[in-house]
């Protein structure tokens, strides 16, 4: 047989590194809570219909996409956006509004693997759905900083946009929808020599070539400037006013914003409104991303129902940790091997092992059959905390030997204190 490995772009996450996503994923489960967003569980394995009506090409061409043995197209999720729009016009449908979900778990897309991008990786995902106001907006860029705050991150700021500006100007210059999308994808990918290419209009030509000059190191001044810019255009101007209330309110919460692009566009086809992305200075890929689609729901046949959300790429935020050095505050925990020093004794082992477990001390009971110091050896290359050494002789007064692996010092301990002495907070 050969020698098996991953398929390309899919990564085994080992112990230390499923430790620390889990952790991140802890850490968004306790955000979701402190702002009322509840968690759902969606299939990985979706129709192909519903994950590529409204993501756009660039997510579309990507999608692991394949029939299942009853001939049905489908395809693994490349994020949880379409699921989510789905719930709402399904299971969801009557929830009173707003509806504010979450969902964790493992996306699917065809990349080009490179660091920091697989093509299996994990997302947080918040929607909140039913809501128009800026303060919803809002409340999706807070709770991002609040996860990047939660897991040690330093230095991040966020990049905002508004897909209703660029939109307003499209519309109002009669560009139909698909070109629209079609420019959008390529200012996505910053080709906007070929964006403006496929605009005739020289008004239109002229007024989005400005867009490119407006952006300032301070948001209020850009937010400005695109006022004066889109003067004339009602709706463009319309978005503006939503992105100043949206900016309004997170800056106000010392929410760091570092810059205000108005040709900002993101990969996915859905979005209407606000938009943005979080970085750190050390990396130039986006920790997370998200934005406002008020016309998702309505196109997958629900009743027209804004709303909007993010995704935190939290592949990307362990990475990020890695590079500031922020170790995650793991619980204090201390590790215990109970090793039976004799057959005989192997039973009455197991029981204290168990009276441990329920004390919620985290035991490894030694199971190999293996001698006393080739067990307190592996014990000391595992980092193990304490070794508790069952001998017949101290169970004959209920007491075994603890022996502190660190400090290399032992003592006789009653089996009912053993718990106590391991750690004197259980
Ligand atoms: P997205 O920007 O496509 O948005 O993905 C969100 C985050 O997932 C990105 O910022 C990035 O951190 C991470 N990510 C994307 N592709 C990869 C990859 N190949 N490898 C590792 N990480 C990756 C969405 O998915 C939208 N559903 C967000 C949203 C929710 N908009 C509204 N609601």
């Amino acid at each position: 047989m050969p020698s098996f490995q991953t398929v390309r772009g899919m990564r085994d996450l080992l112990a230390e590194e499923a430790e620390v996503l889990n952790f991140v994923m802890s850490k968004a489960r306790e955000t979701a809570k402190l702002y009322g967003y509840r968690e759902v569980i969606t299939p990985v394995v979706e129709p192909y219909e519903l994950l590529s009506a409204k993501a756009g090409e660039e997510i579309r061409s990507r999608m692991f996409t394949f029939k299942d043995l009853g001939n049905r197209t489908v395809a693994l999720r490349p994020e949880f956006t379409a699921s989510i729009a789905r719930l709402a016009t399904g299971a969801l449908k009557n929830e009173p509004k707003p509806l504010r979900t979450l969902a964790v778990g493992s996306v699917y897309r065809y990349d080009e693997p490179q660091r920091g991008r697989y093509r299996e990786f994990y997302q947080s995902d918040y929607e909140i759905v039913g809501v128009s106001n800026p303060e919803a907006d809002a409340e999706i860029i807070l709770l991002t900083d609040r996860l990047m705050r939660a897991v040690g991150l330093r230095n991040y700021a966020f990049k905002v946009g508004h897909i209703g500006v660029i939109r307003g100007i499209l519309s109002q210059e009669n560009v139909d929808e698909k070109t629209q999308n079609a420019i959008l994808q390529l200012m996505d990918k910053r080709e906007f020599e070929k964006a403006f290419q496929l605009v005739k209009s020289v008004a239109c030509l002229s007024t989005l070539r400005g867009l490119l000059t407006l952006k300032s190191d301070n948001a209020f001044d850009t937010v400005g400037r695109l006022r004066k810019h889109v003067e004339g255009y009602p709706n463009a101007s319309a978005s503006v006013e939503d992105l100043q209330k949206i900016l309004k309110i997170v800056t106000e919460h010392q929410c760091p914003i570092a810059t205000v692009e108005p040709t900002f566009s993101r990969g996915l086809e859905y979005y209407t409104g606000m938009i943005f992305e979080v970085y750190i200075p050390e990396l130039d890929i986006a920790l997370g991303g998200g934005g406002r689609y008020d016309r998702l729901i309505e196109a997958f046949g629900g009743e027209p129902t804004p709303a909007t959300g993010v995704a935190h790429g939290l592949d990307r935020i362990v990475m990020a940790m890695r590079m500031q050095k922020t170790t995650p505050t793991t619980q204090n925990k201390k590790r215990v091997a109970v090793i039976p020093a004799k057959e005989e004794v192997k039973g009455e082992a197991l029981r204290i092992s168990q009276m441990l477990r329920e004390a919620g001390v985290s035991v490894e009971l030694e199971v190999m059959g293996r001698k006393m110091n080739k067990a307190l050896e592996d014990a000391d290359r595992r980092r193990i905390d304490f070794a508790v050494i069952v001998g017949e002789r101290e169970l004959e007064q209920g007491s075994v030997v603890l022996r502190d692996l660190a400090k290399r010092e032992q003592a006789v301990v009653t089996i009912s204190n053993l718990a106590k002495r391991i750690n004197p907070e259980y």
